[in-house]
């Protein structure tokens, strides 16, 4: 099968390009390389530099003729979503929307979204379901959502089959500084560099910590699966504090780490953990990686 990775020269794109390949599919990746690197892309796979948002797109898809398309290109950050609304507009509905259209017009089979758990904003009861409320805090939050929203309207209007994969904090190889689950990337260079790390608030919030793998692998069940659900969390199910995470790193790197304490950043969600039984139903799916051999495998691979 012929599948299109949009953002495939990215931290999580690259990974789920691993997977397809290894899987035997036929990869093509789209990406613009804004934040995606050159040397992500897989040699097995078509690279095209293109954005998502443009009017190309359509004669792209009309000669590729893909079967699936996996939709990870996007502006990932929730501190600049809030600088640049406009900004995270345009590339993440505007850009999701050309490619729906593209999808739509050329009998895609099935669109796989990377959608965030920051959909939910902040939630009263853990772990959050899929079915929970959702209040973004963040024009990041937002603009996915909007985009869950738009794959819906897709779906009853031209039946164009969609998964979205709402992820909790993802981390590993290959991860920047800037995204969702850069925290873990940003602490490694630190913990590395013998400098301390800052930590917004107390330290208590918690995440729900993924390692990159298993949002691969979730990607990839996501193409196929029979499936009564779109919408999915893609988790461990596991709060972790950044406290608790700071330990474990220091432990990792065989150092005591050094803390400072800063006040915390607007639009950031207070604790989060989602519920990933859905997943592990209908998409035959279960998060692999423990949280301590996924950090030692980041640590050793970004210093
Ligand atoms: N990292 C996380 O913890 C996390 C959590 C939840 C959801 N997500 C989602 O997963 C997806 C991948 O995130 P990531 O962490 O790998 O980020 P990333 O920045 O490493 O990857 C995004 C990729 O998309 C490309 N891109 C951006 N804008 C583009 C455009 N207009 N046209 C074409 N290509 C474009 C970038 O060059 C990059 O290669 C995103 O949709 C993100 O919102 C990430």
């Amino acid at each position: 099968m012929k599948v299109l990775v949009t953002g495939g020269a990215g931290f999580i794109g690259s990974h789920v390009v691993d997977k397809l390949i290894q899987e035997n599919c036929e990869v093509v990746i789209l990406d613009n390389l804004s934040t995606g690197l050159q040397e992500n892309i897989h040699k097995a796979a078509t690279f095209i530099q293109m954005d998502i948002r443009s009017n190309q797109l359509l004669e792209l898809f009309a000669g590729e003729k893909f079967d699936y398309v996996i939709h990870l290109a996007a502006q990932t950050m929730v501190h600049k979503s809030l600088e640049m609304p406009d900004y995270d507009c345009d590339v993440n509905i505007s850009g999701t929307v050309n490619i729906l259209e593209a999808c739509r017009k050329t009998n895609v089979k099935r669109i796989v979204f990377s959608s965030t758990a920051a959909v939910y904003g902040n939630v009263e009861s853990l772990p959050v379901m899929e079915a929970s409320s959702t209040a973004p805090t963040s024009f990041y939050g937002l603009s996915k959502l909007t985009c869950e929203n738009y794959l819906a309207l897709y779906n009853q209007l031209y039946g164009l089959e969609y998964v979205a994969l709402r992820y909790a904090n993802v981390y590993g190889e290959r991860q920047g500084d800037g995204g969702e689950g850069g925290v873990i990337s940003i602490f490694t260079r630190k913990i590395h560099q013998d400098e301390p790390v800052v930590i917004f608030g107390d330290g208590s919030q918690t995440r729900d910590f993924i390692y990159v793998g298993d949002i691969a692998s979730a990607n990839y069940q996501s193409l196929a699966t029979i499936h009564g659900n779109h919408v999915y969390n893609i988790s461990t199910q596991t709060e972790t504090s950044v406290n608790m995470l700071i330990e474990y790193m220091g432990k990792v790197a065989g150092k005591v780490v050094t803390k400072v304490y800063g006040p915390l950043r607007d639009g950031d969600i207070y604790k989060s953990t989602l519920s990933n039984a859905a997943a592990r139903q209908n998409l035959s799916w279960s998060p692999c990686m423990p949280l301590i051999d996924g950090l030692a495998r980041t640590y050793n691979s970004l210093i």
